[in-house]
């Protein structure tokens, strides 16, 4: 039988890259593109040193159509999981139409291409960023989507014109359907278990477990904990830490979903990647003290704009549909993410 071929749009950045090995180790045969905007090659040499298998790689942009045609017509892409986007909330507000460029036009570029090479089977990189405000405070995929800034937008954009994609597919009573997934993560930490690879963030972090990470490790001074006056168990934000590896495993899963009989008739269908369980700021900070035996400093500082006080997900549609759940508890996601940073201070540098 021939293999199953996945082509990884932003295979050498964080989730890409656990992606990338999970894959190999599950037999896939691996073709990443990625214009290494937020990454190093470093992270794709230690993929292929970790599982003893290689893959192919393309440092190119997905909005360079004519590097996805020829990719296209020199290998037999089966389905596409499409992890390359710009990702910093704060970083969007200021530059909006490079994320739009970056994030939807991308997209489109993509999909038109897989179109022409007559593959339809996708797995898209969501987020629970898409989610509109709710008052209930456990996130279900029928809940209303309300992104709040241009990061989010893209996101919730790019679902829209998946979904479009898929709908028109009724119409034109397509033979050979899109099959679309998209994957809308909750907090994903932590790093593989070897160590080797894992988040290297540019600068100073913006998310918490990786700013945690260098506090401990002495490259940060001290962390500010954002709020302590939410209306929540200790007042500090609640958040669904979902480790990195079990993440991936879910889109392993989506991929043998996409290929089954539920998926014969196409469509597009969107699924939570959560554990179903929230921690607070300081649960995180004291999970992190308690495992790793460093002390975080860190200071109550005021409100960060646009924050929710609690978010966390419902799984079980994943569950059910998808065959998936995340496994691994917190004290796994801090062990890895500390192994990670502790072995590779500086990350890939
Ligand atoms: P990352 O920045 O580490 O990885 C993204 C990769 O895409 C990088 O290697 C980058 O160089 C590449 N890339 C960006 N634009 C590209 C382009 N135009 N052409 C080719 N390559 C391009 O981020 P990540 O944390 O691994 O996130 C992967 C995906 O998951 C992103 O789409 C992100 O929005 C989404 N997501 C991430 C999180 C999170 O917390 N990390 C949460 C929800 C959703
Ligand atoms: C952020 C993004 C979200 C993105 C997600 C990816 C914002 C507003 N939202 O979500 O779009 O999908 O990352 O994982 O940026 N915190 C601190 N101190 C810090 C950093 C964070 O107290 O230095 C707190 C935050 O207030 C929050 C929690 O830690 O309560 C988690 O923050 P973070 O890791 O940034 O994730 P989100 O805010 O959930």
């Amino acid at each position: 039988m021939d293999k199953h071929t996945v082509l990884v749009t932003g295979g050498a950045g964080y989730i890409g890259s656990h992606a990338c090995l999970e894959l190999l180790n599950a037999g896939y045969e691996v073709v990443v593109i990625d214009n290494l905007a937020n990454s190093k090659t470093e992270s794709i040499q230690r993929v292929q040193q970790i599982t003893g298998k290689p893959l192919t790689f393309y440092q190119a942009d997905i909005r360079d159509q004519q590097t996805l045609q020829s990719i296209f017509s020199q290998h037999s892409i089966a389905t596409v999981m499409h992890f390359a986007g710009l990702k910093a909330v704060g970083e969007s507000c200021q530059l909006p139409l490079d994320y739009y460029h970056n994030n939807v036009y991308g997209t489109l570029v993509l999909a038109a291409e897989m179109a022409k090479a007559g593959v339809r089977q996708l797995v898209f990189s969501s987020s629970a960023t898409v989610y509109g405000e709710s008052s209930e405070v456990q996130y279900s995929e029928h809940f209303p989507l309300g992104a709040i800034n241009p990061y989010g937008r893209s996101k919730a954009m790019i679902e829209d014109i998946l979904r479009d994609l898929a709908a028109a597919d009724k119409i034109n009573n397509n033979p050979a359907p899109w099959k679309i997934v998209l994957l809308r993560y909750f907090n994903p930490i932590g790093a593989h278990e070897s160590g080797m690879i894992g988040e290297d963030p540019n600068g100073i972090p913006n998310n918490l477990m990786p700013y945690v990470a260098q506090v401990a490790i002495g490259k940060l001074p001290q962390l500010s904990v954002f709020g302590d006056d939410y209306p929540t168990r200790d007042g500090t934000g609640v958040r669904d830490y979902i480790h990195v590896v079990d993440l991936v495993k879910g889109h392993i899963k989506a991929l043998q979903a996409l290929t089954g009989a539920g998926f014969q008739q196409g469509g597009c269908r969107a699924y939570n990647l959560g554990t179903g369980q929230g921690y607070s700021v300081l649960e995180m900070v004291d999970a992190f003290q308690r495992v790793t035996g460093k002390t975080i400093n860190y200071k109550i500082a005021p409100r960060r704009a646009g924050d929710l006080a609690e978010c966390f997900a419902n799984p079980e549609l994943a569950a059910k549909e998808l065959d998936w759940r995340a496994e691994k508890n917190l004290d796994d996601m801090v062990t890895d993410t500390w192994r990670w940073q502790s072995q590779n201070p500086n990350g890939y540098a």
